[in-house]
């Protein structure tokens, strides 16, 4: 027979908020430097399901173990191909921006690392440093992004493959932070350009401006017309929203059906924190 939970068993509902009809829910009740039980994991999990990105507010700075640990219980962690790594946790790429940065994260849109076999399901974000102003991120539902094509390009693109690489996006990307890449080889893949996501079972466009370049299976010059197209098309302000951060604040972000983009208007300002990233599955 099940076990009756006592109202004083049962887990105390997280305070989840949708941020737009869009995308994205804000967080509360949860303080994510103690660490999840197994019952509010759950409940993030849902919430993440639901909203595509989750944005944790009221935080306290999480401890760099802890904050693996949040992203462990999600599944293995990955580690970042080109990124600098946080020194003695090399799970952490941490994001920092200052007035002698020559690049900033994530400049244009994305779903992280893309251009990996088995690309990453999520990733958990927290800043610790904001300019006073500026230094927001884009997230886009490519959920919505498939569903508002017609039928005949959903049909057209349902059989086509992508080709999605990092030379380009890497190579000596990380120099000004000490990163010495020479000889290493950056990841290329080819994903389907709708992918089915493993757990809603829903379909979600999956090409981006950042890595891929190429439909595999038309001509060149069509290829560049079709992804063209369909890179204005997800990142047309229909299917956004924009996230202005308070310190602290965690965003959690599904890379299966939502892109990202950050925009670095606050130069010479800092911004910095640390990231902890998911593997997932090999789309399909
Ligand atoms: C990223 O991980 O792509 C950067 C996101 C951000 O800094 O807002």
């Amino acid at each position: 027979m099940p076990r009756i939970l006592k109202q004083a068993d049962a887990p105390a509902p997280l305070d989840v908020r949708p941020y737009s009809p869009v995308l994205g829910a804000e967080v509360r009740g949860i303080d994510l430097a103690s660490g999840l039980d197994k019952a509010a994991y759950e409940q993030v999990r849902a919430a993440l399901l639901s909203h595509q990105v989750l944005f944790f507010k009221e935080q306290r700075e999480i401890p760099p173990q802890t904050q693996i640990e949040f992203g462990r219980m999600f599944g293995e962690l990955h580690m970042h191909p080109a990124a600098p790594q946080m020194d003695g946790y090399p799970e952490i790429f941490e994001i920092h921006v200052d007035r002698d940065s020559k690049i900033a994260n994530g400049e244009f849109w994305h779903s992280d690392v893309s251009c990996d076999e088995v690309p990453p399901l999520g990733t958990i974000l927290q800043l610790h440093t904001l300019p006073e102003v500026g230094g927001d991120t884009l997230f886009a539902n490519m959920y919505a992004a498939y569903d508002a094509l017609s039928e005949p390009m959903k049909r057209m693109l349902a059989g086509l493959t992508a080709r999605h690489e990092s030379e380009h996006v890497y190579r000596e990307r990380y120099s000004d932070r000490g990163v010495d890449d020479t000889g290493k080889q950056y990841p290329q893949a080819s994903h389907p350009v709708i992918r089915t996501h493993p757990e809603t079972g829903a379909k979600a466009l999956y090409v981006n401006r950042t890595f891929t370049t190429r439909i595999n299976e038309l001509e060149q010059a069509e290829s560049e017309a079709v992804l063209g197209y369909l890179f204005d098309h997800c990142e047309s302000i229909d299917f956004q929203i924009r996230y202005r951060w308070e310190r602290n604040d965690v965003a959690f972000w599904d890379n299966r059906c939502a892109m990202h983009r950050a925009i670095w208007d606050y130069w010479p300002a800092e911004r910095k924190g640390r990231r902890v990233t998911i593997k997932g599955d090999r789309p399909a």
